[in-house]
C-alpha cells in the first residue's frame, strides 16, 4: 500500500450506516481494522434510521455478534468509542449541519456512500455543502450506475464536488486475495506466458455459484439483478486480470490503463450471447415485484477482439441458488495436435479457484501405471487459506483512507465495462424458470454447446452447502 498524495483520512463517514452493507461488510472491516491498529479515526454514521449514537452502537454489537467469528472485546470497545452517528434524511439541510458540526476540524474525510444508487446525486451534492468539499475524497459502492448513460452522469457528478484522485469506485473482487493473484501468477512467471493465448487457449469458463438466494434484499436485487449485480463488475474485472496485457508497473494508473484496452475489446454483448434465469420461487421473496422478469442467473459468452484472444471464448455463468457456493476460472487448452496414444485425451486446464477456498491447479495427463500406455487425468494443485487473511472490504477501506486507488475502478475503464453489458440490460431476452439447487436453466447449455458444455465446479471443503 502506499500513501498517495494528500496523506491519510482522518474521519470515516458511512452514509447508509444502519443498511444491509454497512452490517455485513463494512462494520466487520472496521473492526478488523480497529484489532489490528490500523483505524483510530472517528467514525461518523449517517442514516435516517430515528435513534441515537446509542442505539447505532448497540446495533452494531449485535450485528457483529450474530454474524459470528471473533468479536474481540478490546476492539468492540474501540470501535464504539470512534463511532459517531447523524440521524436525518440526506434531502434535509440540517442533517448537513449536523454532519459538518460532527465532522469537527477533520480536513480530510473519507466518505463511503454504502447506499442505493439512486441517493449517490443527493449525498453528493450534499457533500458539496462541506466544508472540506475539495479535499475530501469518496468510495463509491457498486453497481456504478444503471447502466452506461447512468455511470457517466455518475462520473459527471462526482467530479462536480471531487477530484479524479479522490474518488474510488469499490468492487470487492478487486480486493480479494485470490483475484489479485490471477493478476500476480500471470506476470510473476514466465511459463505461461508462451500458451496464455488464441495458439493454445481453447476457451476459459468462469464460474461464480451461490447455494443462496436473494437473502432479505429483494428489494435491491430486484432493481438489479445478476448482470448489473455481478457481471458487470465482478465477473468483468476477473477477465480483466485473466485477459490483460501486461501493464507497465503495478500501478493504479498502469493497470487502469491496461483493464480499459482489454475492456474496449470485448465486443459488446448481443442476445445471442446470452441465457438469462430465474430461480423459482423468487417472485415470492420480499420486496420482489410480481410478474418480476429480473434474472437471478446469467449465462453469456464474451468475444475479445484483440491479437492475443481473437476466436477464444470467455464463458461466464453466474447465478443464485445453484448448487454450490464456489467462484472458479478454468481455462481449458487445445488438445495436442497428434493423437499418439489410442485414446480420447482431455484437455489440459488451469483452474483457479477464487473462493471460498483459494486454489491454483494445473490439469494434465500421466501414464497410469500398468502395462498399457493409457493415462489419467491429474492435477497438480497449491491450496492456501490463511483463516489470518483481510478480508476485502477492510484491505480496500484501508487503501481508500491513505488515497492509494490501485485496487479501485476507474472512470473510463468502470464505463468501458457498462458498454460489453449495455445492449443486454433490461429484459433483452426471455428469463428462463429453474429449480434451486440446479445449475439453471436448460437453454444456458446453447451458450457453450461448441466447446463441450459447462464446467462444474465441485463443492468448496470449506461449506457445507
Ligand atoms: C456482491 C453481490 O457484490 O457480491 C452479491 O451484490 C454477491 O449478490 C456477493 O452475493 C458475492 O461476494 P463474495 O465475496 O461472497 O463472492
Amino acid at each position: 500500500m502506499s500513501v498517495e498524495a494528500g496523506g491519510r483520512s482522518d474521519a470515516l463517514v458511512l452514509f447508509g450506516a444502519t443498511g444491509d452493507l454497512a452490517h455485513k461488510k463494512i462494520f466487520p472491516a472496521l473492526l478488523s481494522m480497529v484489532g489490528r491498529g490500523h483505524l483510530d479515526v472517528p467514525v461518523i454514521g449517517v442514516a435516517k434510521a430515528g435513534y441515537g449514537l446509542e442505539e447505532l452502537r448497540a446495533r452494531v454489537r449485535e450485528g457483529l455478534e450474530w454474524l459470528g467469528g471473533d468479536v474481540e472485546p478490546a476492539a468492540l470497545e474501540r470501535l464504539s468509542g470512534l463511532l459517531r452517528f447523524v440521524d436525518g434524511d440526506y434531502r434535509d439541510e440540517g442533517t448537513w449541519k449536523a454532519l459538518e458540526a460532527a465532522l469537527g476540524r477533520s480536513a480530510r474525510p473519507l466518505h463511503y456512500l454504502a447506499i442505493p444508487p439512486s441517493l449517490f446525486p443527493t449525498v453528493i451534492e450534499g457533500l458539496g455543502t462541506l466544508r472540506t468539499a475539495g479535499r475530501g475524497r469518496v468510495i463509491v459502492e457498486k453497481p456504478f450506475g444503471r447502466d452506461l448513460a447512468s455511470a457517466r452522469s455518475l462520473n459527471r457528478t462526482l467530479h462536480r464536488v471531487f477530484d479524479q484522485a479522490a474518488i474510488f469506485r469499490i468492487d470487492h473482487y478487486l480486493g480479494k486475495e485470490p483475484v489479485q493473484n490471477l493478476l500476480y501468477f500471470r506476470f510473476a512467471n514466465s511459463f505461461l506466458e508462451p500458451i496464455w493465448n488464441r495458439n493454445y487457449v481453447d476457451s476459459v469458463q468462469i464460474t461464480m455459484a451461490e447455494t443462496f438466494g436473494v437473502e432479505g434484499r429483494g428489494r435491491f436485487y430486484d432493481e438489479v439483478g445478476a448482470i448489473r449485480d455481478v457481471v458487470q463488475n465482478h465477473m468483468l474485472q476477473v477477465v480483466g486480470m485473466l485477459a490483460m496485457e501486461p501493464p507497465a508497473g503495478y500501478t493504479g494508473m498502469a493497470l487502469a490503463a491496461e483493464k480499459e484496452k482489454i475492456f474496449r475489446c470485448i465486443r459488446p454483448l448481443s442476445s445471442e450471447n446470452l441465457v438469462r434465469g430465474q430461480f423459482g420461487g423468487y417472485q415470492r421473496e420480499p420486496g420482489v415485484a410480481p410478474g418480476s422478469q429480473v434474472e437471478t442467473f446469467a449465462a453469456v459468452h464474451l468475444q475479445i477482439d484483440s491479437w492475443r484472444w481473437e476466436g477464444v471464448p470467455f464463458y461466464i455463468r453466474a447465478g443464485k441458488c445453484l448448487p454450490v457456493t464456489v467462484t472458479e476460472v478454468l481455462v481449458e487448452l487445445r488438445r495436442p495436435p497428434q493423437v499418439i496414444f489410442r485414446e480420447a485425451l482431455s484437455r489440459d486446464t488451469v483452474r483457479f479457484r477464487l473462493g471460498p477456498e483459494v486454489e491454483i491447479a494445473i490439469g494434465a495427463r500421466a501414464k497410469a501405471p500398468g502395462e498399457a500406455m493409457v493415462g489419467e487425468e491429474i492435477e497438480l494443485a497449491v491450496r492456501h487459506q490463511d483463516p489470518e487473511e483481510m478480508e476485502p472490504y477492510e484491505r480496500l477501506i484501508g487503501d481508500a483512507l491513505v488515497g492509494d486507488a490501485t485496487l479501485f475502478g476507474d472512470e473510463a475503464s468502470v464505463e468501458a465495462a457498462w458498454a460489453v453489458v449495455d445492449p443486454i440490460l433490461g429484459n433483452a431476452t426471455p428469463v428462463y424458470p429453474y429449480e434451486p439447487g440446479t445449475w439453471g436453466p436448460r437453454e444456458a447449455d446453447r451458450i457453450v454447446a461448441h466447446h463441450g458444455g459447462w464446467h462444474s465446479p465441485r463443492a468448496s471443503r470449506l461449506l457445507t452447502s
